[in-house]
């Protein structure tokens, strides 16, 4: 159980709150890159802050959401050359936050210093792997994490999922793998209507290693001695899956009761006629543009399950986060063996922001050039996971990474442009060429 102050304390993101504080020495994917193109501003909420992110000639700004002058809301602004003009008396606005134009005001008083004193908030975007970051911290920001997964062969996709709650009890899934044995294993079959098989993988141990960037879960499965390594969590808020990168989340808090996890994936094999084909570091592309689109999580215990629940493994954690409403209360919470992860991210969390408070710097900041240069991570070879096997066609398919590790939703376009992206890539390759050379 957790005291009342912690509980407050874990929950807020605000700037000037402990764990915001700690929040912001972080760069934070905010937008996918391809939203930018199609539109050219829009407004983001990150870390409660209210802000507008746009693209201009000169690159990407982010910005104050209201104008200094009359706190018109800059979504409407126009884009210009050089930064954003309010759509009310014709203010410009450049990315460092600096007023550089007030129409009428220069007009009737060219001597005037004004603009000069008028300023509005204004944080660094960086573009990279398909997504646009921010940092909202104090300068100078750190380096953005050159992660050895942004390089994979394959064919990426993001995908940013909206969830009204508190990004802490979202990360407490990542902090918490034996869920996989209940929510996603023997839950799919219920969901399914099958009766769950007798001999299902069951734990019976479980420890986390630290490395530099967070840590790495392993496990101990019923009938074997073996240490099963599977998850690897980067601190903050970062679940990177199996540790090989082409599969990461970024849990981003939007406000205290908010947060948009920001799934990036690359495909890295994919079905054929003649079976399941790895695409080879050879046949690397360029994929000049990461396509992204937007899913919303909802929860309505009245209407009980939806459908995707029995057939997506995102949507199944969709209970876990949302059941206890936007904001868990963890005075009443009975914790024990299963929450010994949840626990460690509780206390590491506080004791990181209090570093921060300190004047220190947090776990897994980097600013040496040398050590960001495609960073690998530990973690699992391959999927020593409990899979959800409940789920109809989960083994073989080729469409199993949309259901397996994407939120329900990608729309028909996209999911086109990646099944012929994918076969191109595999084309003419034999199927079991990979397992050949892994040996
Ligand atoms: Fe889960």
């Amino acid at each position: 159980m957790q005291g009342e102050d912690d509980t407050r304390a874990l929950a807020q993101v605000a700037a000037g709150s402990p764990v915001g504080e700690l929040l912001r020495r972080y760069w934070l994917p905010i937008a996918a890159a391809v939203e930018l193109d199609e539109r050219r501003i829009r407004p983001v909420r990150v870390l409660g802050e209210d802000l507008v992110l746009y693209k201009d000639g000169g690159g990407y700004g982010l910005v104050g959401r209201w104008c200094p002058h009359r706190q018109f809301d800059l979504s409407f602004a126009t884009v210009e050359e050089c930064g954003i003009r309010c759509s009310f008396h014709g203010w410009l606005f450049d990315a460092q936050g600096r007023c550089l134009e007030q129409p009428l005001e220069q007009a009737v008083h060219p001597e005037s210093t004004f603009k000069d004193r008028v300023r509005t908030r204004a944080y660094p975007v960086q573009s990279k792997a398909g997504l646009l970051w921010a940092y909202l911290g104090p300068a100078p920001a750190p380096l953005l994490p050159d992660w050895a997964g942004f390089y994979s062969p394959g064919y990426t996709v993001v995908s940013l999922l909206h969830v009204p709650c508190n990004w802490v009890q979202i990360m407490e899934g990542f902090y918490d793998p034996v869920h996989v044995e209940w929510l996603h294993d023997r839950w799919s079959f219920h969901l399914n209507g099958r009766a769950v098989p007798a001999r299902r993988p069951r734990h019976t141990a479980f420890r986390w290693l630290d490395f530099e960037y967070g840590v790495i879960f392993q496990r101990k499965l019923a009938g074997s001695d073996e240490w099963l390594a599977d998850r690897t969590v980067l601190f903050p808020n970062v679940d990177a899956a199996g540790g090989q990168g082409w599969y990461l989340t970024w849990v981003v808090p939007v406000d205290d009761t908010h947060t948009i996890l920001v799934y990036r994936l690359t495909l890295t094999s994919w079905k054929t006629p003649l079976g399941q084909v790895m695409v080879p570091a050879s046949r690397r592309t360029q994929q000049t543009r990461v396509p992204a689109y937007r899913a919303h999580a909802s929860l309505d215990a009245e209407a009980g399950p939806p459908e995707h629940f029995g057939s997506h493994l995102v949507s199944q954690d969709y209970a876990s986060w949302l059941g206890p409403g936007p904001l868990v209360d963890r005075t009443r919470e009975h914790l024990g063996e299963t929450d010994r992860g949840i626990l460690m991210f509780r206390r590491k969390l506080l004791e990181q922001a209090r570093v921060v408070a300190e004047g220190g710097e947090p776990q897994a900041v980097i600013r040496d050039p040398q050590e960001n240069h495609r960073i690998t991570l530990p973690g699992a070879r391959k999927g020593y996971g409990i899979r959800g096997e409940g789920l109809p066609g989960l083994t073989g398919e080729g469409d199993v990474m949309f259901r397996a590790f994407l939120p329900v939703g990608i729309p028909p376009e996209i999911r086109q442009e990646v099944e012929q992206a994918m076969s191109a890539l595999v084309e003419g390759l034999r199927p079991d060429w990979w397992k050949r050379r892994a040996e």
